[in-house]
């Protein structure tokens, strides 16, 4: 199985074990370059302003997806190859939007509690402190890394 139908499986697999059902908003593969950073950040702006998320959501969502690609980019693509790209998926359960970020690495998020001269380890502690709710999934070719917004209140 290449890795499109495996992510695919997985993610197949991941919503049918979801509490809520989900529909798909939109879905955006990126090469494991920050090259495609900005259009990545767009897109999940863009797909929850599309759906007339409330107020800054579509904003929010940027900002905490920017970060989730970004750990993508950095701590989830090394040593893959260039072909195994970065899947974002954008999904309403109900009233809630949420944004998944796949990479193929096993490795796991951490969240830190960066002190004050740290230059690292806030990403996540962001994504905690503005999401409805945030974890991680193993999937079979990697893991995704997931926030909630309430979107539709
Ligand atoms: N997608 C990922 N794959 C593997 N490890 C991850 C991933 N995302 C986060 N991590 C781990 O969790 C740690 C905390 O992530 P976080 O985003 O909070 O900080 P950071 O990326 O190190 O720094 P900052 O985001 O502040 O620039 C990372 O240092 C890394 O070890
Ligand atoms: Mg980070």
């Amino acid at each position: 199985m290449n890795d499109a139908l495996k992510a695919h499986a997985a993610l197949t697999d991941w919503r049918g074990a979801r509490s809520r059902p989900a529909s798909v908003l939109g879905e955006k593969w990126i090469p494991p370059t920050g090259r495609c950073l900005a259009s990545a950040r767009r897109f999940v702006r863009d797909v929850a302003a599309d759906w007339e998320a409330a107020e800054d959501v579509p904003e929010v969502a940027e900002l905490l997806a920017s970060e989730l690609v970004t750990n993508a980019l950095t701590h989830g693509a090394q040593g893959v190859s260039a072909a195994s790209g970065i899947h974002i998926v954008v999904t309403r359960e109900q009233e809630l939007i949420a944004v998944d970020v796949y990479d193929s690495s096993s490795a796991l998020p951490r969240l830190c509690r960066a002190r004050h001269l740290d230059i690292r380890g806030r990403g996540l502690a962001i994504v905690e402190t503005f999401s409805r709710d945030w974890g991680w999934r193993i999937t079979p070719c990697g893991k995704s890394v997931w926030f909630q917004l309430l979107a539709w209140p």
